[in-house]
């Protein structure tokens, strides 16, 4: 019998130590946006999908951007908390990747992520935030976004329409980002960003109906979310992309892994081939 905090390995190791060297499980990712939250004590706020209100300003009192930006918009309570951290948490991951004049956020929603890189990502002239339905909380963000930087008022727009037809108003070398755009949207985010050949990130969200070309002994061996974004993966890359993953931490939401895109030399296959 092997001790439960024991690998059964041909040289049985510490469970600890295995998990470290193989899974790399036992490091937290850090918060790099807004690092005051690696204390313990605080990350429990992290995932609250309360509104934020102006109780936020008790830990976020800077003076920086990032601090006035969320106390703007907690005096409107725009937004859930948890979504206020998952955006400044994706954008800090993926900023320096997505560098383009162009930038496109899919399947958007609220748009808070997408009108991050018009704030604070100096190379990024042009958000259009893309969604079937925009919700009343945009208008609300917006406007907190615009109180705090004034320099993006004309630059960011709305196209309230389905992604397939807004494809076709997106400029070439458009940087494209989509944060839980659920399921198979977002393989038709990847394939958006492909046809544009720009730079592109992800962050799936769930994963139903997903992994039908994925053998079933990957899915019942790795699980059907990490199978399905190692199939993403080896898809872009033979689509011509170099990819990188990259996580938010898990005190915010499980749903945290982020598929990084970097168009290469060669010539962009079918995603889905
Ligand atoms: C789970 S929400 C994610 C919203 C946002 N990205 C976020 O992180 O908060 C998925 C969004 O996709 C939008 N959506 C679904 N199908 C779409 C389509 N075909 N074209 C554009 N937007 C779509 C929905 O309206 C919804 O706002």
């Amino acid at each position: 019998m092997h001790s439960p905090d024991r690998i059964p390995l041909l040289v049985s190791v510490p469970a600890d130590r295995y998990h470290r060297a193989v899974k790399n499980t036992d490091q937290p990712t850090p918060f790099l946006a807004f690092r005051r939250f690696n204390d313990p004590e605080l990350q429990h706020l992290c995932r609250l999908r309360a509104r934020i209100g102006t109780r936020a300003s008790d830990f976020f009192s800077g003076d920086g951007l990032p601090d006035r930006l969320v106390r703007a918009l907690a005096a409107r309570r725009a937004l859930p908390i948890k979504e206020v951290f998952e955006s400044f948490e994706f954008f800090e991951r993926v900023r320096r990747r997505m560098r383009a004049p162009h930038l496109a956020d899919l399947c958007c929603g609220h748009g808070l992520t997408g009108m991050l890189f018009a704030i604070f990502s100096r190379q990024v002239e042009h958000v259009t935030l893309v969604d079937r339905r925009r919700p009343s909380s945009h208008s609300l963000i917006f406007e907190a976004c615009v109180e705090v930087a004034p320099w993006i008022k004309d630059r960011v727009h709305y196209l309230e329409k389905p992604i397939s037809e807004a494809v076709s108003e997106l400029p070439q070398g458009t940087s494209v980002i989509a944060v839980h755009a659920c399921g198979k949207r977002t393989d038709a985010c990847m394939e958006i960003g492909i046809q544009l050949q720009g730079k592109l990130a992800v962050m799936p969200c769930c994963y139903f109906g997903m992994g039908q070309q994925i053998p079933q002994a990957v899915v019942e061996g790795i699980g059907r979310e990490l199978a399905t974004d190692v199939h993403r993966s080896y898809a872009l890359e033979r689509a011509g992309y170099k990819v990188h993953w990259s996580a938010i931490p898990a005190a915010i939401t499980p749903k945290r892994r982020i598929l990084i895109g970097l168009p290469g030399k060669k010539a962009p296959a079918i995603l889905t081939s």
